[in-house]
């Protein structure tokens, strides 16, 4: 295994940090690395907005659901799909900006290729980090605190710091589930393969001090019903076509 497939492999997300600051050094040498990741025809729809103001990190912290990390990190981002940038060239030039959903899953697309390039830029300076998702708990509160313009779209946060613990990985799904060829597997290859992982997952969660629920009761109670449903509404606020 070579260096970039071990220090792949050796993420996990880190929820416990260090007071310490990153530093613009640091900062700006991942998000160089982040740059460098493929870009859907060069688009470059993304924006990493760093939160310095303590009040704003503080509501932050609500907005999340009471994720206190976000606060007390070495430095938080949110991550923002980004077409600002295109819509101001169209109204330069007079021509119409149409943003469809195309448009939106590319810049989820390429704002997430980014963010994880940056993550791993991080993370090989020994930093650690952990997406927020929680950001999208409540979206036209963290449009209005962050005051951004239209063609910003906040999609995740990010916590990134020096690490003050050591959490063991968590197992994923068997890289045969993931990896197929040529024809999709059927349920039930699925499903037993899913029962095998889920023994593992099981005996992660205790040895964490968690309650042992497993991988298959956890995703169902996830997909019992649908989450976060006001976000087509905020997203289409920001003049997003998504029908
Ligand atoms: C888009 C995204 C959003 C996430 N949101 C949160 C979050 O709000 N809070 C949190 O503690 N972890 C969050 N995570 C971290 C995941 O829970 C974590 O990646 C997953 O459980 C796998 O664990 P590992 O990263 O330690 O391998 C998020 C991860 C992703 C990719």
């Amino acid at each position: 295994m070579n260096e970039v497939v071990r220090h792949l492999r050796a993420h996990r997300s880190i929820r416990k940090y260090q007071d310490s600051p990153l530093t613009d050094e640091q900062i700006h040498a991942a998000v160089v690395a982040g740059q460098a990741a493929s870009t859907s025809s060069a688009v470059q729809a993304y924006t990493l907005m760093q939160i310095t103001d303590p009040s704003k990190l503080e509501r932050l912290v609500e907005l999340t659901g009471g994720q206190s990390k976000v606060a007390h990190c070495g430095a938080f981002f949110v991550v923002c799909g980004d077409m600002r940038r295109h819509e101001l060239l169209c109204q330069r030039q007079g021509q119409p900006f149409e943003v469809s959903l195309e448009t939106f899953i590319v810049a989820v697309v390429d704002a997430s290729l980014f963010a994880q390039n940056v993550c791993v830029a991080f993370e090989s300076m020994g930093l650690g980090i952990c997406y927020i998702g929680g950001l999208r708990n409540d979206l036209d509160e963290v449009d209005e605190l962050l005051d951004l313009p239209t063609g910003v779209l906040p999609l995740y946060g990010l916590c990134v710091g020096e690490p003050a613990e050591r959490p063991s990985a968590r197992p994923r799904l068997p890289a045969e589930l993931i990896w197929c060829r040529d024809h999709y597997p059927t349920d039930d290859e699925v499903l037993s393969q899913i029962d095998a992982y889920d023994t593992q997952y099981q005996s992660y969660m205790e040895a964490r001090g968690a309650a042992a629920v497993s991988w298959s009761m956890r995703m169902v109670g996830q997909h019992a019903q649908a989450r976060r449903v006001a976000l087509a509404h905020y997203y289409r606020t920001k003049g997003v076509k998504l029908s």
